[in-house]
Order: structure tokens, then sequence, then C-alpha cells
């Protein structure tokens, strides 16, 4: 696609308190199986996208290196033109295995750097472990755990460090000790839940807020019911445009990169299709019209006697 055809209708990148300019759209990867991850970040590249969204536990980040290595091997992008974002798992956030965590990234995606990484949640979990049993948690360590992350960031191996899943005032304690803040905060966002409050902070503090399940998770075990929303459905058809793009599109509009995930070339290209057109001011006051339901709560990794969180208010810090 002409990305400069209207370049009034961007946002194409955000950019971020790093001076990094992060393409607004990324594929989003998490329950992209292996045998049809590869093809889809593929078909997503060939088809204009600059940006890939990965972590370590959506078990792919393999078969996303080789796709990598195709494309740059063929020449159809460089490294410095593709954006690609991973995760540090929970059961990595001791500060000794930070940095190892990285590396073995960065080994399964073949490259030598990452544009931005990020602490997946605000749990922790003994090292080895991939659930949220009981017997599995243990208690926050964020202070040390950033610090080793501002290391990577030092050493250029990752060029910009965030978080995910936190809340305004797991944000707000982070500032507090961090030296260099964090760059992202990548978070559930989608016109059924859509976090003002949270957008709020994170733009007063120069933070940016990417969206996960930016189509409200239809396919996950969520099974998100965003996309057949009434008032999302009469938007897109007075706009001549799907529930998804209105979905997205409402996304860029309000400042958040958006991460739609697909495996399905079709809709893979669909979800691009957002840079020709607008939502108008008149139908974009309408969102604030769409029953708000967080859908990932996070319910698996709350117990009452071992989490860092008792409850989900807890984990939330209200914001449910
Ligand atoms: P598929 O991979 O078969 O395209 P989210 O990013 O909010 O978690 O949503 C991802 C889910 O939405 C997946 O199940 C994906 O299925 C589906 N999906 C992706 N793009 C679209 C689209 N344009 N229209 C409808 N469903 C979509």
């Amino acid at each position: 696609m002409d990305f400069e055809r209207k370049p009034e209708y961007g946002p194409l990148y955000f950019e971020l308190n790093t001076g990094a300019k992060m393409p607004s759209v990324g594929l989003g990867t998490w329950k992209a199986p292996v045998g049809a991850v590869g093809e889809a970040v593929v078909a997503a590249v060939k088809g204009g996208y600059r940006h890939i969204d990965c972590a370590r536990v959506y078990d792919n980040e393999k078969e996303i290196g080789s796709a990598l290595k195709q494309l740059f091997s063929n020449g159809v992008v460089k490294r410095d033109e593709i954006w690609i974002t991973s995760k540090l798992w929970c059961s990595d956030h001791s500060p000794q295995d930070v940095s190892k965590a990285l590396s073995k990234t960065l080994e399964d995606l073949q490259l030598d750097y990452i544009d931005l990484y990020l602490i997946h949640w605000p749990f922790r979990t003994k090292p080895g472990t991939r659930g949220f049993e009981p017997e599995s948690m243990l208690p926050l360590c964020l202070p040390e755990t950033w610090s080793a992350m501002e290391g990577l960031y030092a050493s250029g191996q990752a060029r910009a460090i965030g978080v995910s899943n936190f809340s305004t005032k797991k944000l707000q304690e982070m500032l507090a000790f961090a030296k260099v803040p964090p760059a992202v905060n990548q978070v559930e966002c989608h016109p059924g839940w859509q976090q003002p409050g949270l957008h709020n902070f994170c733009q007063s503090t120069g933070i940016h807020l990417s969206a996960y399940s930016p189509l409200g998770s239809p396919g996950s075990w969520v099974k998100g019911q965003t996309l057949k929303e009434p008032t999302l459905i009469e938007i897109a058809k007075k706009l001549k445009k799907t529930p998804a793009q209105v979905a997205l599109r409402w996304g860029l509009q309000s400042g958040h990169g958006v991460l739609p995930k697909s495996t399905n070339e079709y809709r893979i290209q669909e979800n691009l299709d957002l840079f020709d057109w607008c939502i108008p001011q008149d139908l974009f006051s309408k969102f604030s019209e769409i029953p708000q339901t967080r859908l990932l709560r996070g319910e698996f990794a709350v117990h009452e006697t071992c989490s860092p969180y008792k409850s989900l208010e807890e984990l939330w810090d209200g914001e449910i």
C-alpha cells in the first residue's frame, strides 16, 4: 500500500520518548500457531507492515525468526526498516536472568538487537516455570528487574524498553525508581475497553500506550464481542469499512499503536487498510456509548495467599 498517498490520515508511526519512530500498526502474534505464523509474517511484511509484536511466551519466535531471515535475504525489507518487539516472561524477572532471556529471544528471532523489549506482566514466577500456579509465584523485584532492563538499553541490545499490563499506579511507582522511564505500556485496549484514565496518565508522562487485542480478541478464550457492538457496526456501515477496520482506526485516532493478530492473508491486509480515511468527529464521539469490559482480567495469577495481588482490584489498582 502507498503509505505516502494521504499522509494527513496518519499516524504512520508514533515517536517514543527515546526519539525512535514506532510504526503505528504492528502484526500481533499471540495465538498465531507454529506452522502458520511464519507465513503470516511474510504476508504482512510483503503487504506493507513494518512492525511485528512478539513474545517469548507465545512459543513461536523461532518460526518468526526464520521468516524474518527469509525477508531480509530476499531484500523485501532491511533490518533497520522493520520494528520488532518482544517481551520478558515472568519467570525471568531475576536480574541475572533478564539478559539471558533477551539473548534467547534474539537467537530465536535471528536478530542482534530488538527495537522494544517489554516486561510482559507485573508478576514474577519461579525460573523455568510457565504458568501461574500458586506454587510458582514469587514476590516481585521490579526495581531490580527494571535496572537489568536498563542495562539492556544501555548496551544497545534493546533500543527501547517498556512494560505491559501495568496500571496507572504501577507506572507511577515505576517512574519513582526508573532511571530510564518506560517508553511504552502495552495493554488491552479497544472500543470495548478504552482505558481513558490510563491513556491520560501515559500521555502526560510521555509513555506511549500500545493496544493489544485491538479487535477485542474475538478468537481467544475470552471470546470478546467488541466487533459485534451495534455502535461499531453502525459506524462501519456509514463509513463503508469493516467493524475491525473501524476498531483499529479508533485506536490510531486515539493515539495508540495497534497490534491486530491475524494469520489470514486477507484480514492481514484489511487490518492495514487504515490510512486513506478517518472517523469523523461526530461518529468518533459515539464510541463513548460503547459498554466497557476488561476481557483479559488476569485472574489466573491472583491467589489469596501467594500472589503479590490478592484480588483483581489490587492487580489493576481499581482500573477494572
Ligand atoms: P484470524 O487470525 O483468523 O484472522 P485481537 O488482535 O484483538 O486479539 O484479535 C485477533 C482475532 O481476531 C483472531 O481470532 C483473528 O483471527 C481475528 N481477526 C483478525 N483480523 C480480523 C478482521 N479484520 N476481522 C475479523 N476478525 C479478525
